[in-house]
């Protein structure tokens, strides 16, 4: 007898949101950014459902050696490159594109037979100081993949830290500019938010949405509705039990809560060991029956406390949407102080899944 809690993943909304992404694209071409576990939707079901992205990016060899096993034979992006040496054999066997981000890696591409040719990314460090190289080394770098017979192509990439911020992309996108103006070769620069925000200064060649084709929003004084994205993942639950509580009566661990007036709590059948955030604190937006309330009291493991004072259809077995459908990701990660990012990927794997 399962537990009442189920994800459903929305091949239409991700198929829905790709559309949109490409929009913004306007011809560049579209790296689905599927790591994570495809943001915690499941990798091979969301390469599925974005059969008509131009190409996947993600971070595991496992995960490329899954995609191709599954019968993809589009271009994989390996967003991180290769680790060590023992990874290089199988970039050209599998068709992978690494992104070079190190001297360690060129030296590791130097010396090795990869046994026929395959496409680079050359990651620029702009100003995010996580993974690039720095100006002193990028004509280095370009130099020894352009020289290496092994590499077919090189496209210059870089990674913006604040598309979403104040800061924006002009920045970067000078000194990604500068760096590399003397470099022919294809660029592709732009995640979600710089898509939807900045779209004519970062479509290149290649663009690399990932959130948005999740229905999220990269923004937080934009929502994911604004775009026209739809939530592709959709937490739900039910109702397992009621308490009728005077006032003066404490919810839940910690006594945290104690109710002011009369108040019917609904225990709804969903925790942190679910992936809802457990620093969701009391307010945090919840729909009981398809009506907007609030969580009480502290999280605990496998179940959160609503307050359903009023809600007629709020019995035993009643429906709750955790996040998704009718209720933003980001709205919950926001009172929970997280971005969505965090909540879809850290969807438990006790979770059922079901699609649509
Ligand atoms: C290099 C790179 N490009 C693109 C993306 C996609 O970013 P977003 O999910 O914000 O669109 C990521 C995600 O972290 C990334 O690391």
């Amino acid at each position: 007898m399962p537990r009442p809690i189920r994800a459903t993943i929305s091949s239409a909304a991700l198929k829905h949101n790709l559309d949109i992404a490409r929009r913004y694209a306007a011809g560049s071409k579209v790296w689905a950014v599927i790591k994570a576990n495809g943001y915690g939707h499941g990798l091979l079901r969301v390469a599925k459902a974005l059969e008509a992205a131009d190409g996947f990016a993600l971070l595991d060899l496992v995960d490329a050696l899954r995609l191709r096993s599954a019968g993809v034979n589009k271009p994989i992006l390996m967003l991180e490159g290769f680790f060590k040496p023992q990874d290089l054999p199988f970039l050209e066997k599998y068709a992978l594109t690494p992104v070079v981000h190190s001297l360690a890696q060129v030296e590791m591409l130097k010396s090795s037979d990869l046994g026929g040719q395959i496409d680079a990314y050359l990651k620029i460090n702009s100003g995010m100081n996580r993974l690039g190289f720095a100006p002193d080394n990028v004509l280095l770098a370009w130099n020894s993949l352009r020289e290496d017979p092994q590499i077919r192509s090189v496209t210059l990439m870089t990674h913006f830290a604040d598309a979403d911020g104040e800061s924006g992309v002009r920045g970067q996108l000078d000194w990604f500019n500068q760096m590399t103006h003397s470099l022919e070769a294809p660029r592709s620069v732009a995640n979600s938010a710089a898509l939807l925000r900045y779209p004519e200064e970062t479509r290149a060649a290649w663009v690399r949405p990932g959130i948005m084709l999740y229905g999220c929003s990269p923004f937080l004084d934009q929502s994911a509705a604004s775009f026209g994205l739809q939530p592709a993942m959709t937490l739900s639950s039910e109702i397992i039990a009621l308490q009728k509580l005077q006032p003066g009566e404490r919810v839940g661990y910690g006594f945290s809560y104690e109710t002011a007036g009369e108040m019917t709590v609904g225990v709804v059948a969903c925790g942190y060991a679910d992936g809802y955030p457990r620093h969701a604190p009391t307010g945090t937006p919840v729909l009981v029956a398809g009506q907007r309330t609030r969580i009480v009291g502290k999280v605990s493991m496998d179940m959160i406390c609503v307050d359903v004072t009023g809600i007629e259809a709020a019995r035993v077995g009643a429906p709750v949407t955790l996040w998704g459908d009718g209720l933003s990701a980001d709205e919950v990660a926001m009172h929970a102080g997280t971005l969505s990012y965090e909540l879809l990927c850290r969807l438990a794997p006790r979770v059922p899944v079901v699609e649509t």
